[in-house]
């Protein structure tokens, strides 16, 4: 994106020091780490056979897509094993999560599930319900192939827990190029102020819904963006360790600001998923979408062309700043073929199950030795970024609170969907913090 700041290497330390707050070691490089992983057992060639069940939201669309790509890679590596497909629909984990908890609870947990790096990650390691993987992720290459950072938010004493297989930016505006010129709206405006000026020129050329949203949670995703517009990358992580008041001055800017955007929106209810919001942009019904860059695979599919039909810039304000969120897959304690689910873990994890599944779902590797060359220009404009750009974690997609403080906050802001009231949101947000930090 453009004007990329350089990396501030405090912040990014800061916010994986913020998420990994449970961390209280990390792995070593080169397979010198200690390994409690209950099967260290190496990969049989073709595999060791059985069903393995995958567990992910990713049912639907683009996203199907992306599951496909690595089922099918799946397949062709490793024949002796059966892939099962257990994805539940809803964009973010909005319907997953509450089935997976269930069955986590009932002790029926699937092969493997699809978790978010960072503070979601440690709720499971917490509960005892996921076991290490450093065996696996040292036969991947361990430090010398995935970045350190992000190995950290997978740890906790030591251990790894879960293989990354991919790296989303949250922080992303999308646009239909036609609707703003046809407005007089700036490309890519430099922050909230001059943005809020440009929906109020879109509105005024005919647009009704200037900025589309999706449900409760892509509400969320909106705010935490404009958080870290109102705050900057340092003060936004402050939020999570209690550096940052919740009711900070900038923090009810924020609200203020959340409380403009969202006067430019469709009326959403609580359960709508986010490609209905991004297809408004395609349609032209909307001139914006707030979208994390899982949005690109749903433009691709739709035979979109980047720059021609869509264009894209950093949440104004936030440029420079990448809103980090990944996903990492897991081996749950006491699921049933745990060598079949490690065939899988070396899957996702390997440059060519990396290289696979991202050119299909909009994110980049989480391997950093697997070259841009291939990828789509957006991917390897993200690619770019994430290496200089200063790393923030995102709220709404597990990495920088936990499935409570997350469940909260969304409380909140679904209330503030209806009562539209700023005084009230930063209340809520003040209790959900005090109770989640403690
Ligand atoms: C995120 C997930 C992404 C994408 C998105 C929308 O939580 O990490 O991979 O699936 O939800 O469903």
């Amino acid at each position: 994106m453009r004007k990329p700041t350089v990396l501030s290497v405090v912040a990014l330390t800061t916010a994986a020091l913020t998420l990994a707050a449970c961390s209280t070691g990390t792995a070593t490089n080169g397979g010198s780490s200690s390994s409690s992983s209950s099967s260290s057992q190496s990969a049989k060639v073709g595999g060791a056979g059985g069903d393995v069940g995958v567990f992910t939201w990713w049912a639907a669309g683009s996203e199907k897509k992306g599951l496909d790509a690595l089922e099918a890679l799946f397949k062709e590596k490793y024949p002796n094993d059966k892939f099962i497909n257990l994805a539940v629909a809803g964009g973010a984990g909005s319907n997953a999560k509450a089935k997976l908890a269930s069955d986590l609870a009932n002790n029926q947990p699937p092969g493997s599930f699809q978790g978010h790096a960072g503070a979601e990650l440690t709720d499971y390691i917490a509960k005892g319900q996921i076991e290490p993987v450093n065996d696996v992720i040292q036969e991947l290459g361990g430090e010398s192939v995935f970045p350190k950072d992000l190995l950290d938010r997978l740890t906790v004493k030591g251990n790894i827990y879960s293989v990354p297989s991919n790296i989303h930016r949250a922080n992303v505006v999308w646009a239909n190029p036609a609707v703003l010129r046809k407005a007089g709206a700036s490309d890519t405006p430099k922050d909230m102020k001059s943005w809020i000026s440009d929906l109020q020129k879109v509105k005024a050329s005919g647009v009704n819904t200037p900025l589309s949203i999706g449900g409760t949670w892509t509400q969320l995703q909106l705010f935490e963006t404009v958080l870290i517009s109102d705050l900057g990358p340092e003060k936004y992580a402050g939020l999570f360790d209690g550096k940052t008041a919740w009711d900070s001055a900038e923090v009810k800017q924020a609200a203020a600001d959340f409380k403009t955007l969202m006067t430019f929106t469709n009326n959403a209810s609580d359960g709508d998923d986010w490609p209905a919001a991004t297809d408004m942009v395609i349609d032209g019904k909307a001139a914006y979408n707030v979208m994390g860059d899982w949005a690109v695979a749903e433009f691709t599919d739709k035979g979109k062309k980047e720059q021609t039909d869509y264009t894209y810039f950093a949440v104004p304000g936030t440029d420079g700043v990448f809103d980090f969120l990944a996903d990492s897959f897991t081996l749950p304690k006491g699921a049933k073929n745990p060598d079949g689910t490690k065939d899988w873990l070396r899957l996702i994890g390997s440059a060519e199950g990396q290289k696979a599944f991202n050119l299909a779902k909009g994110s980049i590797p989480a391997r950093t030795d697997v070259l841009p060359d291939g990828f789509p220009p957006y991917q390897q404009s993200a690619m770019k970024d994430f290496k200089s750009n200063t790393i923030v974690s995102s709220i709404a997609h597990g990495a920088a609170v936990s499935l409570a403080w997350n469940t909260d906050m969304s409380t909140a802001i679904s209330k503030f969907h209806a009562n539209r009231d700023e005084k009230t949101l930063v209340n809520d947000l003040v209790a959900a913090a005090k109770k989640n930090l403690g």
